[in-house]
C-alpha cells in the first residue's frame, strides 16, 4: 500500500491538540471553555487529524483524549439551539461525526470526567474506552427535548443491552466509572492521574504489531455487530486464511520459533 508521510506541524488546529507519539496518533479535545462540547469545528477538525493519521505509515493506533473535567459535555447546544429541520436534514447533520466510527486503525477513547451526549457517543465509537475514575457517562438529550443523534440509543444498547441504554437515555441518569466497567462499557477503569500514560502505553503496544493483523481483527470484532453468527465466522476464516499471505505472519511465527522478538513490516 502506498502510504504517505504527514506533515501534522503543517496543519493549524483550532478545537483539538494533535501530536505522533510513538507510532500512537493522539488527538485532544481542546474546547475547554465549552467543556468540548462538539461543534462542527471540532468534528471536521477531529476526521482531519484522523484521516492524516490513517495515511500515515508511522502511525498503528490513534488516542481520542479530553481534558481531566471532560471528555466532551455533549454536542454544541449553542449551536444547535436555532437550527430548524429542513437546514439540518438537508446538510445531514452529524453525517460527518459518523466517518470517526468508519476508521480503519484502532481508536482508543481515553475518558476523564464527562462524557454526555455527543460525548459519551464519540467514547462509543471509539473501538474501546479507558476512563479515569472520575468519569460520568451519559446521554441526557432527553432534558433537552431532543434524543441522541450520534448513534447512542444504538451503540449505548449494543454496549449495556436494553435495559440500562433504556433507563440512561429516558431517565438522563449518568453511569460513573465503575459501573460503566461492571456493565462493559469501558475496558478499564483507571486513576485519573494515570489514565493517559497508560492509554498510550497500551496504544503503543497496539502500534507495534502487524498492522495487518490489527486491522483485520477489528474489522471481523464489528461484523460481530452486522451479521449473523455463522456469517462471521465465515467472514473470520477467510480473513484468518487471508493474513497467510503476508510477510508479517511468516515473521511473527518466525520470531517465536526462534525466541526474539518479531519485527513487524506492515507486509
Ligand atoms: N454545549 C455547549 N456549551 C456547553 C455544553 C454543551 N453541550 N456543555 C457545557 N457547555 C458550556 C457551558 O455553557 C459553560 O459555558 P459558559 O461559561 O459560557 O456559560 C461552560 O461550558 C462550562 O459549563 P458549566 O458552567 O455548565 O459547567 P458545570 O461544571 O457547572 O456543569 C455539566 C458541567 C454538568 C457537564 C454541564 O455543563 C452540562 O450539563 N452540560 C450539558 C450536557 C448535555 O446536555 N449534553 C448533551 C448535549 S446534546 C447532544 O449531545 C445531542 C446529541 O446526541 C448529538
Amino acid at each position: 500500500m502506498q502510504w504517505e508521510k504527514t506533515f501534522i506541524e503543517d496543519l493549524q488546529w483550532d478545537t483539538i491538540l494533535v501530536e505522533k507519539r510513538k507510532g500512537v496518533g493522539v488527538i485532544t479535545l481542546n474546547r475547554p471553555q465549552a467543556l468540548n462540547a462538539l461543534n462542527s469545528q471540532l468534528i471536521a477538525e477531529i476526521n482531519q487529524a484522523l484521516d492524516q493519521f490513517e495515511r500515515d505509515a508511522e502511525i498503528g493506533c490513534m488516542v481520542l483524549a479530553g481534558s481531566e473535567k471532560a471528555f466532551a459535555a455533549g454536542a454544541d447546544i449553542k449551536e444547535m439551539a436555532e437550527l430548524n429541520f429542513p437546514n439540518i436534514y438537508f446538510d445531514d447533520f452529524f453525517h460527518l461525526a459518523d466517518r470517526i466510527a468508519q476508521r480503519r486503525k484502532p481508536l482508543i477513547a481515553a475518558v476523564s470526567g464527562y462524557a454526555l451526549g455527543g460525548g459519551c457517543e464519540l467514547a462509543l465509537m471509539c473501538d474501546f474506552i479507558y476512563c479515569a475514575d472520575n468519569a460520568k457517562f451519559g446521554l441526557p438529550e432527553v432534558t433537552l427535548g431532543v434524543i441522541p443523534g450520534i448513534g447512542g440509543t444504538q451503540r449505548l444498547t449494543l454496549a449495556l443491552g436494553k435495559a440500562k441504554a433504556m433507563e440512561m437515555c429516558l431517565t438522563a441518569r449518568q453511569m460513573g466509572a465503575l459501573e460503566a466497567e461492571q456493565s462493559g462499557l469501558v475496558a478499564r477503569v483507571l486513576p485519573k492521574e494515570e489514565l493517559l500514560a497508560y492509554t498510550l502505553e497500551a496504544a503503543e503496544k497496539i502500534a507495534q504489531r502487524s498492522l495487518t493483523a490489527t486491522m483485520m481483527i477489528k474489522e471481523s470484532i464489528n461484523r460481530a455487530f452486522e451479521v449473523s453468527l455463522s456469517e462471521g465466522l465465515r467472514f473470520e476464516r477467510r480473513t484468518f486464511h487471508s493474513i497467510f499471505a503476508t510477510v508479517d505472519q511468516k515473521e511473527g511465527m518466525k520470531a517465536f520459533v526462534e525466541k526474539r522478538p518479531a519485527q513487524f513490516k506492515n507486509q
